[in-house]
């Protein structure tokens, strides 16, 4: 950009520049880009802030210098000042001020052209020459091929408007899409039960019993009557989920739905596949033993008792009054579109309602949220606020069934989401037994 004449008297003249509104128009457009990128990203603070300060760098280094130049014939000296925020930034001193004095009398020359400027209409090129052999573009960024600097008053007026008009359409672009993300988010007002990246020892949130209970045989020390949720990290343990998914890996490679979700229960042996499901039992027959080792089921009847263990305490329930029911079952979602109704798991949904014999259901995840996957977190619906459960592998979710519990998983938008839904009822008679009594 031009200088601008500050001051002029008969002695003494004083220049002045800024940068220039494509300058600042594009440390705002960058540090939007920045800000967004930090807003909607799911990665820690530490992350977020790179971004921002990242951008904020690649910004300011993009901005043009501040730079003055004063010619007092009273002293007879020109001071010229430049100024650059990036280096004042980086280096963290005051050595970014510099500042060169020369006598007013070392003036040798001073070439003036008259030029036209795009959108400012005339303007003027200046260039001081020293008689030390030194010359001084007054406005460096106007120096290219031997075209030399530029001075003096533009229109000043216009250019300030445009300044004005691009900070007004920075800010309101900036303003649109923060409310856009607001409104638009598919989660309004979200509060977050478990953060994906926290390690949660209890958490018990109780709610009100619904009345779904008293519309089924009450089972006296079983049946819910203190309702809630119930969030654990500490009973299953990391590895233990990776193994449970590599299980899962192996069993849902037989098969799969061609739609995002694929479901694989080792109870019944039911399988996604395609559009439909195959029992792998009667489909492998005894070569399932091929498959699925010994250890594996161990390992699945073990992590069930523990989480069975942990809603019996949560709920002050005997766990021997509580069984084992179906479905019980593994799932892999990605991001593929459903072909079936049987793919689309997003809807909300009531699991007493839906399956009449749950009393009490866990969900054990076995990938990370925003690390295998993105999307896929667990929300608990309420009037007014969603409570969302973000996945962790390893991390134990588990709820009483009845419609104090309302809930629904978001879409996986990236990756793969792993989970294993486990779910006990007060009613023996739909009792089940594990995979390996087959
Ligand atoms: C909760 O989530 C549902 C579905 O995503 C949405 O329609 C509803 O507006 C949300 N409620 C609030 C209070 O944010
Ligand atoms: C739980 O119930 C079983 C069978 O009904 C009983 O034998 C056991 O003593 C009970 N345990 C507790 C801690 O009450
Ligand atoms: C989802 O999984 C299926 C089955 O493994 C695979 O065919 C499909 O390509 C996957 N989709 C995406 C988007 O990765």
């Amino acid at each position: 950009m031009y200088m601008q004449v500050e001051t002029r008297t008969g002695s003494f003249l004083h220049l002045k520049r800024s940068p220039g509104i494509r300058s600042w128009s594009l440390l705002v457009g960058i540090l939007s880009i920045g800000l967004a990128a930090a807003y909607y990203s799911g990665d820690n603070l530490g992350w977020k802030f790179f971004y921002v300060t990242g951008c904020l760098f690649v910004a300011v280094q993009n901005l043009e210098d501040w730079e003055e130049a004063l010619f007092d014939k009273n002293t007879g000296k020109v001071i010229l000042k430049t100024f650059n925020l990036y280096r004042k930034i980086l280096t963290v001193s005051r050595a970014c001020h510099e500042q060169v004095v020369v006598g007013l009398k070392d003036i040798q020359d001073v070439n003036v052209i008259e030029e036209k400027v795009r959108y400012f209409g005339k303007g003027y090129t200046v260039i001081l020459r020293f008689a030390t052999g030194f010359s001084h573009p007054l406005t460096q960024s106007a120096v290219m091929g031997h075209r030399s600097i530029k001075k003096n008053r533009v229109h000043h007026e216009s250019q300030r408007k445009w300044l004005k008009i691009s900070l007004l359409g920075s800010s309101g672009l900036l303003a649109s899409l923060l409310l856009w993300s607001f409104l638009n988010g598919d989660d309004g007002v979200t509060e977050v039960l478990a953060h994906h990246n926290e390690i949660l020892q209890n958490r018990f949130i109780e709610v009100i019993c619904s009345e779904d209970y008293d519309s089924h045989k009450r089972f006296e020390g079983c049946t819910p009557r203190k309702c809630g949720r119930g969030i654990t990290d500490i009973v299953i343990t990391r590895e233990e989920a990776e193994q449970l998914r590599r299980v899962a890996e192996k069993g849902l490679s037989l098969g799969g739905s061609e739609g995002g979700a694929s479901i694989l229960d080792l109870h019944s042996g039911a399988l996604s596949f395609g559009k439909h499901f195959v029992n792998l039992y009667r489909y492998f027959g005894a070569k399932i033993q091929d498959i699925f080792s010994e250890e594996d089921f161990q390992l699945y009847r073990d992590v069930r008792q523990k989480i069975q263990h942990t809603i019996g305490q949560a709920f002050d329930i005997n766990i021997s009054s509580m069984y084992l029911t179906k479905p019980t079952f593994f799932s892999r979602i990605n991001s593929t579109e459903a072909k079936t109704t049987h793919d689309e798991y997003w809807h909300p949904h009531i699991d007493k309602i839906t399956y009449g014999s749950f009393d009490y259901t866990s969900l054990l995840y076995l990938s990370d949220y925003m690390k295998d996957f993105g999307g896929g977190r667990f929300v608990f619906m309420e009037e007014g606020v969603n409570k969302t459960v973000e996945p962790r592998a390893g991390r134990v979710s588990f709820f009483t069934s009845g419609s104090e519990n309302l809930h629904r998983v978001e879409k996986v938008h990236w990756g793969t989401r792993y989970a294993i839904t486990i779910s006990f009822t007060c009613n023996p008679d739909h009792g089940i037994g594990d995979p390996a009594d087959l």
